[in-house]
């Protein structure tokens, strides 16, 4: 069930329209999905700055990429009045929860937010004129990793388009490296698709999965993305069901696999394990997308608590010291991200989040920065829901690119 009905279900029932937990104000839990190496480390530094300012940090981590296990168990805590302090929640789902008149506005902490922000995110951390959410950093979605010593031992080269990839696969194989590292999620499989979408240009992305506008969903060359995504998949291991994307990044940190589409919290991964960008291994913008950027913003938002509509000191610590400077600069160095608070220095950065942020600037202007589907940031639930289902089905049977380009025109009509 999508977000929408489970909620009109439960206020329909009398169980819950806007009551919340027992918290004792000096305790915060929060809730997220954090948990492999780089992702513990760095929301290790928001709980270590609280505790450093007098709060008890509950840890409420669900595990699984992108969130969706989260997402169901925050709503069964919000549904028994149980809810967290803060929640990881982004994009068009900050205004979904608000819309329940279940957050607190947060504007007593945001008081420099504004000519810190870029405005596309500044706009997204509202709901009806008000601050609800506090945003951490910037992932950029579209690249492809690649182990360097994999790429020397094929006598490949960097791939910046299609037939470069597949030759640089083609090669991996025959020197006997399992070429693309693949995780086993419907988020994942979306991931890729979404870098095939952008392959085909920014206005493309934009006008397919941002206005679902039906003649580009159904156009040939959206056939063309499927069949290109089939391809891709020839070169996947046997073993990817059910696979988490960072047992799939560790494939390419040991060595076990040459290649992997990932967001850059998979650089949070090869961080943790030592492995240092240019020497170790190579970030690449997936073939074809060097101009663009699909955006993803982490962002908490603030659950009422004791029944209480204004956030507790301990709400707005938190969303202060997540958009201070320090906090965003450490925050990011474990994640992978760049900072989203504007003028944070890059000088401690490695090189790929060097060129995030400055293919970000580019982008910008260019009018290549587009939200990503596959995180959140693009559609509301039921409509990414829906196109997530049909690329997952195509990914998961030998379906026909046109049949799925059919179901994609469908899906995208979903409410
Ligand atoms: C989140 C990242 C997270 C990744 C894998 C994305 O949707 O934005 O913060 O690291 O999922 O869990």
């Amino acid at each position: 069930m999508k977000f929408r009905a489970i909620m009109g279900a439960l206020c329909a029932a009398g169980l819950m329209c806007g009551v919340s937990a027992v918290q004792a104000a000096e305790s915060v839990e929060v809730l997220h999905w954090w948990t492999s190496g780089g992702e513990s480390k760095a929301v290790g530094v928001l709980k270590d700055d609280m505790t450093k300012q007098g709060y008890t940090w509950k840890d409420f981590a669900v595990a699984g990429g992108a969130g969706a296990a989260a997402m169901t168990a925050l709503k069964t805590q919000v549904i028994s009045g149980n809810a967290p302090t803060a929640a990881q929640i982004k994009g068009p789902l900050i205004q979904d929860w608000a819309e329940q008149g279940v957050l607190v506005p947060i504007d007593a902490a945001a008081g420099d937010w504004k000519k810190n922000l870029p405005p596309e995110i500044d706009k997204i951390m509202h709901a009806d004129g008000h601050y609800v959410a506090a945003p951490f950093s910037v992932h950029r979605v579209n690249w492809l990793y690649i182990n360097k010593a994999a790429l020397d031992k094929a006598g490949g080269k960097v791939p910046t388009t299609w037939p470069e990839f597949f030759a640089v696969a083609d090669k991996m194989k025959a020197a006997g490296i399992q070429p693309i590292a693949m995780g086993g999620q419907p988020w994942q499989d979306l991931t890729l698709w979404e870098d095939v979408v952008l392959s085909q240009g920014a206005g493309f992305y934009k006008k397919a999965l941002v206005d679902l506008d039906e003649k580009t969903l159904t156009s040939d060359q959206m056939v063309g993305v499927f069949d290109t995504v089939r391809k891709i998949q020839g070169y996947f291991d046997a073993g990817r069901t059910g696979r988490d994307w960072n047992l799939a990044t560790a494939m390419v940190i040991n060595g076990k696999a040459g290649m992997q589409f990932m967001g850059d919290w998979a650089k949070g991964e090869f961080a943790n394990a030592n492995k240092k960008a240019g020497s170790d291994y190579i970030c690449a913008a997936v073939p074809g997308t060097e101009k663009a950027y699909t955006f993803n913003v982490d962002s908490f938002v603030f659950f009422q608590q004791k029944g209480q509509k204004t956030a507790t000191p301990g709400q707005l610590a938190l969303a202060k010291t997540i958009m201070s400077p320090d906090f965003q600069e450490q925050f990011s160095l474990y994640k992978g991200s760049i900072p989203v608070r504007l003028g944070v220095s890059m000088a401690k950065f490695d090189d790929c989040a060097k060129k995030s942020y400055a293919d970000e600037q580019v982008a910008i202007k260019s009018g290549g920065y587009v939200p990503s589907l596959a995180h959140g940031m693009a559609q509301p639930d039921a409509a990414a829901g829906a196109i997530s289902d049909v690329v997952t089905k195509f990914m998961n049977s030998q379906e026909d690119s046109k049949t799925a380009v059919a179901a994609l025109a469908k899906a995208a009509k979903t409410k």
